[in-house]
């Protein structure tokens, strides 16, 4: 008996070992770490199961017979993460620079599966080179049979990638359906054709880091949601984030410990809106003041930073926050704030998190340049967004809600349950200026007249009592006591339910 557990503990450490001692150094000097040692940092400590160790590649061609590798490039299992069940799979890029076989793929379909069978999160840690050239299109069925069950999975179970390394070709699809991709910062890029071929295609001359490196994907393309400095960075953030979602669509949201009194007002908030309405302030500063401990894991912070999205928590419970961000573009509406806000809006609704909408927002952005590239329709997704949203929906304006914006930032219209405003709000079709340019044109030649028409419409419009008047505004509150305020109507609406009429999906404008 004995020598049969010596033999098992012989091949366990062999299949530990990947590509092998050379590989696993090479790794760690480009500042990587293994597979098993990302696992290791992202679940609890022991938690670990691995399912599949002994997997093989069963190619034959290109002189890939006799080159098996336990594990076939990929780490799965499950684990736990502060005590909840979430599934895993790690490429390994020690073996074969962790591509994609037929076997490696039916390692990640079972996980997939299992995870969803057990509704529960996977996660995914790329470090990849693609297809496994050698297997042909035996590999590109298997990239198939993970994307599939990406989308059967979509808005059931949380799914979230982090990229470690390289993530090419096939490699990049599978995380593009997921939830979240997050990149570590100068190790990692994602392209669907590298440098070479764009070379000899476009005649571009580019290196990775600028082809699909954290720093274009994070700015520029929005295909990454955040970036952290390092893999072990990377992998607690992770686990923070985790610690925010529910385990599935119809699981309860998680519930934390939290110390920020419920009820505590916070009198700096009653200055926090300038005197003068073209001063920005900084939107962040009345979220991190309003939601537990301060604590706020930011989506997609450096694209469209015009807007705010992110999860955080109040009384415990995870709600996701939208925010305008006056201090850039005067927290206009624009295609990328429209597409990164409406996004974040539809992962909260497919996991029952409730949405905090804090309002500050002078219009569309104006121009050929968001005309041209589809404002309508790109404006329209956050529109249709909100209106489709099932979950509690708290809004609270602060200052401008202006023109269409004011129906799109979850308006009472669209399906707002409570809305509230501070008394420093102005809910108009356009700001008073515009207004009367628009209105009084005839006597523009006249300052005095305009000064006075301006004066008029201002008074009259800018201020929260004529929608209040209407009801669209259900109490204007003291700005000091909005923790106060939202928190309670997170507890009024903790049972909200709300159906839609039955259709096999919705057509939003992609
Ligand atoms: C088989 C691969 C491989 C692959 C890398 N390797 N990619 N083996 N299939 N796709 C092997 C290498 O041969 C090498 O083996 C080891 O992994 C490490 O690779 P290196 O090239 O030495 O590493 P590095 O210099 O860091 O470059 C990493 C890389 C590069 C940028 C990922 O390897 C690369 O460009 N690979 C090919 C990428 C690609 O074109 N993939 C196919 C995409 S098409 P040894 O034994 O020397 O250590 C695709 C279609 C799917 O994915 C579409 C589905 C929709």
């Amino acid at each position: 008996m004995k020598h049969i557990l010596v033999e098992l503990e012989r091949r366990r450490d062999q299949a530990r070992l990947g590509g092998g001692v050379k590989r696993i150094e090479a790794q760690h000097k480009r500042g990587k770490l293994t597979a098993r040692e990302r696992i290791e940092i992202l679940l609890d400590e022991g938690s670990f199961e691995e399912f599949d160790m002994y997997v093989e590649h069963r190619c034959t061609e290109f002189g890939m017979e006799g080159s098996e590798v336990a594990g076939d490039g990929v780490v799965t299992g499950w684990g736990t993460v502060n005590g909840r069940i979430v599934y895993v799979f790690a490429k390994d890029f020690t073996v074969f620079g962790g591509s994609l076989s037929e076997t490696h793929a039916q390692k990640i379909c079972k996980i997939q599966d299992m995870a969803l069978k057990a509704r529960a999160p996977v996660i995914g840690l790329f470090d990849a080179g693609g297809a496994r050239i050698q297997e042909g299109v035996a590999a590109l069925g298997g990239y198939g049979e993970v994307f599939k069950r990406n989308v059967i999975a979509s808005g059931v179970i949380p799914q979230i990638s982090l990229i470690m390394g390289p993530c090419a070709g096939g490699d990049v699809y599978s995380p593009s359906m997921t939830d979240f991709i997050f990149m570590v910062r100068d190790t990692s890029y994602m392209f669907v054709t590298g440098p070479d071929v764009v070379k000899t295609v476009t005649n571009e001359i580019v290196t990775a880091e600028e082809l699909g490196g954290a720093s274009v994907h994070c700015t520029k393309s929005s295909v990454a949601d955040g970036s952290f400095e390092n893999d072990v960075e990377a992998l607690l953030q992770m686990r923070r984030l985790i610690d925010f979602l529910p385990m599935n669509n119809r699981s309860d949201l998680p519930e934390l410990p939290f110390h920020h009194g419920a009820d505590e007002i916070d009198m700096s908030l009653d200055t926090l809106v300038p005197d003068n309405p073209n001063k920005p302030y900084d939107m962040k500063e009345l979220i991190l003041k309003v939601v537990d401990e301060g604590d706020f894991f930011e989506i997609q912070q450096n694209h469209a930073k015009n807007i705010l999205c992110g999860f955080a928590r109040m009384e415990g419970r995870t709600v996701g926050i939208v925010a305008n961000q006056p201090i850039v573009l005067a927290g206009v509406l624009d295609i990328d704030a429209s597409k990164k806000a409406a996004r974040f809006v539809r992962f909260c609704d497919c996991f029952n998190i409730p949405i905090v909408t804090f309002v500050d927002v002078p219009g569309f952005l104006p121009g050929t340049v968001q005309e041209y590239g589809g404002l309508i329709k790109h404006g329209a997704k956050l529109l249709f967004a909100y209106s489709q949203a099932t979950v509690p929906l708290i809004t609270v304006i602060t200052r401008k809600a202006y023109g269409g914006a004011y129906d799109v930032m979850a308006s009472k219209h669209v399906g707002g349950d409570i809305n509230y405003a501070w008394p420093t709000a102005e809910i108009a079709v356009m700001g008073a200026k515009g207004a009367v340019e628009v209105l009084y044109r005839s006597e523009l030649g006249d300052a005095e007249k305009i000064a006075q028409r301006t004066k008029d419409y201002q008074d009259r419009f800018a201020n929260p009592f004529v929608a209040a008047e209407r009801g669209y505004i259900d109490e204007v509150i003291m700005p000091h006591s909005t923790r106060k305020r939202v928190t309670r109507a997170l507890r009024l609406l903790r049972n909200k339910q709300q159906d839609m009429p039955w259709k096999k999906h919705d057509n939003i404008p992609l």
